[in-house]
């Protein structure tokens, strides 16, 4: 019997559900600590898309043989059970490389509305994929993007952002969780203070979704972008969440097969809906697998995997705390599982080799997040990021593994 289907958590027998959690790189068990990077896969995910491609496969929206009626249906389905997850309508979710090809679509289809001198209001602890497609657009427009600050906690400043948002703010586009910092925002609040000035919402929830029940109707985001990778499902799958006022609103991202109603060569006529921005054959497997992966986080249950989460984030803090010459970059007072640190005299690229050779895998680097590096004054950090198949046991081995490394750099 999976883990899954018994009452409680049970996180030895969730590991057996992922089947990569049994690797012994250089004969060291594994310890998959880079779960914000991306995340491992449950044997329902691998074993739905392979049954999809050994069963069920055929293209979907096109044909009107059996094979093609039934992966459509499979297809639809899988919309729904996204919908469902983040309590949106099927009809508000477009299927995306991921969530920075989310933000990408939004910047070109919704962006085109941008005039000279508009603003774009983002934040210091954005991800690159929520900073370049809005330079990319202001170069193209004349328009600013504006950056809210942070506190020396990693905290966003709210009163700094609340008084950036002015009559030439036309988005606010902002992470719900750092994938640096583990902060997690204050999302409805900043919802609420852009939409008191009419402002739209973006929101970068690439690490939230895996980690917390998402309703975007309670939020009143306007836009909210996840990836299915980090959420235990396939590469290259991703979701945008639009409000339909905003959809209807949209020209198309990309042209061609499947996203039109008519075509002639003097014009062409769009679909209504997410089929607008889904041009040619979509990722129909990804979307196989990120439904199934959906059905396996709900089946453990959001709320039991960020109690389980949470108490590894606190066991990680105290422990790393003790440990003499290390900083852990980011302590805002909400945090998910993900702990940037920092360790004295040495490069995180050498701390990370070293635990990578006890068979701990952790990133190390500026995570995509140059400026935020910046703000923080580091120029790299490393960063432990914990999934609910994570363990006590294995912080102590990284805690072991960094006393390793201050016996080897001393
Ligand atoms: N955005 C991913 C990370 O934070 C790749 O590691």
């Amino acid at each position: 019997m999976s883990a899954v289907t018994r009452a409680g958590f049970d996180v030895m027998r969730i590991r057996e559900d992922f089947p990569i959690l049994s690797q012994v790189p250089y004969g060291k068990p594994l310890v998959y600590l880079d779960n914000a990077a991306t995340a491992q896969k449950p044997r329902a995910v691998i074993d739905a898309t392979s049954r999809f491609y050994a069963e069920e496969y055929a293209n979907v929206n096109r044909g009107v043989h059996y094979l093609s009626e039934q992966a459509t249906v499979i297809y639809d389905q899988a919309r729904e059970t996204v919908a469902r997850f983040i309590n949106a309508d099927a009809e508000e979710i477009i299927f995306t490389r991921g969530t920075t090809d989310a933000i990408n679509l939004v910047a070109a289809s919704w962006g085109k509305r941008i005039r000279p001198d508009d603003e774009i209001l983002i934040t210091e602890m954005e991800h690159h994929s929520n900073i370049v497609p809005w330079q990319l657009l202001c170069e193209e427009r004349g328009a600013h993007l504006q950056v809210a600050p942070i506190t020396r906690a990693g905290e966003l400043d709210l009163d700094a952002f609340d008084a950036m948002i002015s009559e030439r703010t036309k988005l606010v586009s902002v992470a719900h969780i750092s994938n640096v910092l583990g902060t997690i925002n204050p999302i409805r609040e900043i919802i609420r203070l852009a939409h008191a000035k009419s402002v739209p919402v973006l929101v970068d929830g690439a690490q939230s979704a895996p980690h917390m029940a998402i309703d975007v109707q309670t939020l009143d985001c306007e836009f909210y972008a996840f990836s299915g990778h980090k959420l235990f499902g396939p590469t290259g799958i991703g979701v945008l969440y639009a409000k339909r006022a905003m959809l209807e609103e949209m020209p198309p991202y990309q042209g061609g097969g499947d996203m039109i109603v008519s075509v002639s060569f003097d014009k062409s006529t769009y679909k209504s809906g997410p089929g607008r921005f889904e041009a040619g054959t979509p990722n129909i497997a990804g979307v196989v697998g990120l439904g199934e992966a959906i059905r396996y986080v709900d089946k453990i249950g959001l709320d039991q995997i960020g109690e389980h989460e949470n108490q590894l984030l606190q066991y990680a803090t105290k422990k790393l705390s003790l440990i003499p010459g290390l900083k852990i970059v980011g302590n805002a007072k909400r945090k998910a599982s993900v702990i940037s640190f920092v360790v004295e005299g040495v490069h995180p690229h050498d701390v990370g080799t070293v635990l990578d050779r006890e068979g701990i895998a952790v990133r190390a680097g500026h995570h995509c997040a140059q400026p935020l590096m910046r703000v923080m004054g580091v120029p790299a950090t490393l960063r432990a990021s914990f999934a609910f198949y994570n363990t006590k046991g294995e912080i102590d081995v990284l805690v072991g593994g960094l006393d390793k490394v201050r016996e080897l750099f001393s």
